[in-house]
């Protein structure tokens, strides 16, 4: 059992939780994720790592309470315990593997909107700590769904808050930023890190594209059961098919097919749409057995 130590409501139902998790504290990277179960009919929920601690051996989940599941996750308290906590899974940041005096060289853009923000923390975090400064921007619907802000103010090199009212910090979506970063304050990067709602991604890559800003994006959004037996975070990417769980979560955002993505996120939402994708899909449906039929 892996025991809840902390729980905070960081804005309106959007949580989080240090929960005491040794092994995973002990070898996680940033841009990894964990599978939590609260008891053993519960539902197995994917959600990325927002931070860690090796020395006390805890990890720090942040989720949103949007379906039944995650609304009985939010009631946990501290002292329960999760039935299961499987991780680190996914390939980690392909930023933690460069090599750090490269790294340094670069500029780096950090784009996190709404809970994609506790995704991108870690990864900042890492790269301060490493002595690499990146930009991050923050994008929220309004200033009481901004999240972590202190913290990533403590790691960013420069933070630009924005919130889509204008409420707080700067006014518009996160792509303005952006675009007045780059074409009004001449701004330059080399990379752009974007994590955050399918379809900010989406546009964000649109921008980036047109600005010559190599982007990845994190597509935890998509998944399921985050096994590569369910089918749902089927994704192609450059023309290939690619399981955001088992290949990813990031991926090259010039590369991927959002529409195609978005709309099968839909289809999946029902047992109609899912058979469809099934009939539509045959046996590459799966990302892992292919076979075994894991969304039943
Ligand atoms: P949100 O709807 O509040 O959007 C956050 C920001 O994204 C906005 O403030 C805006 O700046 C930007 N944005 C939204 N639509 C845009 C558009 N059309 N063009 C440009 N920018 C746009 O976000 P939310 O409600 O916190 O999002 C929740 C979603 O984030 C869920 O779908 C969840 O799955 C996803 N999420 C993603 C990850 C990840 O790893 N990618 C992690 C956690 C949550
Ligand atoms: Fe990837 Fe189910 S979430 S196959």
């Amino acid at each position: 059992m892996f025991q809840i130590l902390e729980t905070r409501e960081l804005a309106d139902n959007i949580y989080l939780m240090v929960v005491e998790a040794k092994r995973v504290a002990k070898s996680c990277a940033p841009g990894q994720f964990v599978i939590v179960r609260m008891d053993q009919e519960g539902e197995r929920i994917p959600l990325t790592i927002c931070d860690y601690d090796r020395v006390s051996g805890s990890v720090t989940i942040v989720f949103q309470g949007v379906g039944a599941e995650t609304k009985r996750m939010a009631a946990m308290k501290v002292g329960d315990a999760f039935h299961d906590f499987v991780g680190p899974l996914g390939c980690a940041s392909e930023l933690v593997s460069e090599d750090k005096e490269t790294l340094k060289k670069k500029k780096i853009l950090f784009v996190a909107g709404g809970v994609g923000t506790a995704p991108v923390y870690p990864q900042v975090k890492w790269l301060h700590e490493n002595g690499v400064q990146a930009d991050v921007i923050v994008g929220a619907k309004t200033k009481d769904m901004l999240i972590l802000e202190e913290e990533m103010k403590k790691v960013a090199g420069n933070l630009y808050v924005t919130t889509d009212d204008g409420s707080y910090g700067r006014s518009g979506m996160v792509t303005q930023t952006i675009q007045d970063l780059v074409e009004k304050e001449g701004k330059q990067y080399d990379v752009c890190i974007a994590i955050g709602p399918m379809i900010m991604m989406k546009f964000v890559c649109r921008l980036t594209e047109q600005l010559h800003i190599p982007t990845v994006v994190s597509l935890n959004p998509i998944m399921v059961d985050g096994t590569g037996m369910c089918g749902a975070c089927r994704v192609t990417v450059g023309g290939e098919v690619k399981f955001a769980c088992v290949d990813g979560p990031e991926f090259d955002g010039h590369k991927v097919d959002f529409d195609q993505a978005m709309k099968r996120q839909q289809m999946y939402k029902t047992e109609e749409g899912r058979e469809l994708l099934r009939f539509q899909e045959g046996s590459t449906h799966h990302g892992g057995c292919g076979n075994c039929g894991g969304d039943k």
